[in-house]
């Protein structure tokens, strides 16, 4: 390899930030990848959002998704593996991606490793944002979300300037249908079930970093952001 190529591989390395963000459902995940997409500008990957996209549009995947997130429960994994895949593999992500609600358990997660293996990457970190179970019933009972923009809402922590109407282009806000109390609750249990082995596997390979999720929105985002900066300075050492 010639000097050049080699130093563009180096700077390479040190840019490239492939990050998960890993947490309860409600835990804000959603709400900091809005501010990190704008830090860093990495293509982002939202597993919850691409299948309630396809759910709406009555694509196959979402024919065959429907009835598992209605119940809470998580679709399977070969529905779900190769359409994350595809977009880590793809061009846009070659400097890096932020993956949300993917991986969810030990088999999404292995598939996840294998394939960045093969591009010969590594994973930056997996960013576990904690909230207690409490404070997550809390927060989805008054969850509103944007139907054009996605943009998401709290009616009392984060309401919107105008009742029901979105701040970025004024369309509709409404409920997500797995927001209803009784499946919020079935969807943290699904989450302790499956997620704690898949929080340990990344905390044996050292990439777990740990994050309030209790502290406002901005004071989470700026412990992430403290955080990153440091594993970049680290991986320039
Ligand atoms: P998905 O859409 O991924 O849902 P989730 O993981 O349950 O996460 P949420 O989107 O509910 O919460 P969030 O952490 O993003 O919180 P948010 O920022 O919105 O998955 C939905 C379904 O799809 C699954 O149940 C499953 O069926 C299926 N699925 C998806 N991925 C899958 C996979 N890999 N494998 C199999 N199945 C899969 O914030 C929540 C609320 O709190 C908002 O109102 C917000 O304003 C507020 N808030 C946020 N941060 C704070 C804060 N710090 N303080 C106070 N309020 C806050």
């Amino acid at each position: 390899m010639s000097a050049t190529a080699r130093g563009a591989t180096a700077r390479k390395t040190v840019a490239e930030l492939n990050l998960i963000l890993l947490g309860p459902p409600g835990a804000g995940k959603g709400t900091q990848a809005e501010r990190l997409q704008e830090d860093f500008h990495l293509p982002y990957v939202a597993t919850g959002d691409i299948l309630r996209e396809a759910v709406r549009e009555e694509a196959e995947l979402g024919r065959k998704a429907k009835r598992y997130m209605d119940a809470g429960d998580l679709v399977p994994d070969d529905l779900i593996i190769a359409v994350v895949l595809e977009r880590i593999g793809a061009d846009e992500a070659r400097d890096g991606f932020l993956l949300d609600g993917f991986p969810r358990n030990r088999e999404q997660g292995e598939a996840l490793d294998g394939a960045i293996d093969r591009l010969g990457r590594r994973l930056t970190a997996a960013l576990l944002i904690e909230v207690p179970d409490d404070e997550v019933v809390r927060r989805l009972s008054g969850r509103r979300v944007s139907v054009k923009s996605g943009r998401v809402y709290h009616v009392e922590l984060d309401p919107p300037k105008h009742e029901g109407r979105c701040d970025i282009d004024g369309s509709r806000l409404v409920q997500r249908d797995d927001d209803r109390p009784e499946t919020v609750r079935h969807r943290l249990q699904v989450y302790h079930e499956n997620t704690k082995p898949l929080i340990d596997y990344y905390e044996r390979q050292g990439v777990l970093r740990r994050f309030n999720g209790a502290r406002s929105p901005t004071e989470v985002h700026d412990h992430i952001r403290a955080t990153i900066a440091t594993l970049r300075l680290e991986d320039e050492l």
